[in-house]
């Protein structure tokens, strides 16, 4: 076969050909060009030239090209209808490969074999990668909190690919180190869905930011929650208190209201308004 000629050929004058020393990176679900060129003789034609792009562990087969057109007979299964060359520059020696709708599975090594008279091979490294989604924060317990009090803190982001490193901070931006745990699951496409979980005992006045950086991107999201002084200072018992004495103030304004309705109808009206607002405020912390 083709592949043997091109492995058993005296190795004495390849021909030069050119990748990307770096590894490309492109988005999860975005098409690919890998890069492979080499520069053609004067006399050059198509039909002198035998391409094969294959994955450089398994030598599965991505796309071939021999005898002027593709032969993609032998292609590997998951490459059909998402492979093409650009065939108008293939006089030029651009060897280059397209590869449409990359998935996490893609990623890896690819090595570009050329025959003219001569051959040659080269890698080139495809890097995929996802922006994660801003993370959700949640708070457990999220009610009645006071200082001292034990809580976890949930960050959840989404859908992001390669591993995220996840960093919290406080208010002033000191990283948080202790009681974090840091999780990772892959969903059915390969992408990361990442938890991570911090234990604290509550200050008054607390901020809690979750980061979350994509290394490969450079790209950075983070959410933050503040635990406000007004929350933490409002024990179980004065809620008690001041729910006890709105509800003797309203019992006060509606026999009130029953002896003024015959009066001034309007203005009483109003004061229960305001009345039923501030128990809703209240009632709420
Ligand atoms: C192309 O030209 C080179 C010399 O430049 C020659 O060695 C080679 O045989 C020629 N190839 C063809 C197919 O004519
Ligand atoms: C590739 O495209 C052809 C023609 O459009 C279609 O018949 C075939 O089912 C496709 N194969 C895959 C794996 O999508
Ligand atoms: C080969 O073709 C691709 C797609 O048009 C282009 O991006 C690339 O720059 C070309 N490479 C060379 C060496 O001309
Ligand atoms: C927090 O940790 C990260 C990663 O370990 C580090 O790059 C950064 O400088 C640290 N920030 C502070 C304020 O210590
Ligand atoms: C870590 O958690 C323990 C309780 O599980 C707690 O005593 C300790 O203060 C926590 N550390 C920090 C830095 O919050």
């Amino acid at each position: 076969s083709t592949l043997n000629l091109l492995i058993t050929s005296p190795s004495g004058c390849a021909v030069e050909i050119f990748v990307p020393d770096e590894p490309v990176v492109v988005l999860f679900g975005r098409d690919a060009t890998l890069h492979c060129s080499f520069l053609p003789d004067a006399n050059f034609s198509l039909a002198q030239l035998s391409l094969i792009w294959q994955l450089t562990d398994t030598k599965r087969l991505v796309h071939s090209f021999a005898d002027g057109q593709d032969q993609l007979a032998d292609q590997g299964g998951g490459y059909a209808n998402r492979t093409a060359l650009f065939y108008d520059q293939l006089p030029q020696g651009n060897v280059s490969l397209l590869l449409r709708h990359v998935q996490i599975s893609d990623e890896g090594s690819f090595t570009c074999f050329v025959r003219v008279q001569d051959y040659s091979s080269a890698a080139v490294l495809l890097q995929v990668a996802a922006s994660y989604s801003k993370p959700n924060l949640n708070l457990e317990p999220n009610k009645n909190l006071k200082p001292g009090d034990l809580v976890t803190v949930t960050c959840h982001t989404f859908c992001g690919y390669p591993e995220a490193t996840v960093l919290w901070q406080d208010a002033h931006g000191n990283n948080l180190t202790e009681n974090i745990t840091t999780s990772l699951v892959a969903n059915e496409e390969g992408l990361f869905d990442v938890q991570s979980i911090l234990q604290v005992v509550l200050e008054p006045n607390s901020t809690y930011s979750c980061l979350v950086r994509n290394p490969v991107l450079g790209q950075e999201t983070h959410a933050s929650v503040t635990i406000t002084g007004q929350h933490l200072s409002f024990p179980v018992v004065a809620l008690w208190v001041t729910v006890g004495l709105s509800g003797c103030l309203l019992g006060l304004l509606g026999a009130l209201a029953y002896v003024c309705r015959k009066k001034i109808r309007q203005s009483c009206e109003e004061e229960e308004e305001n009345a039923g607002e501030e128990q809703g405020g209240q009632g709420d912390v």
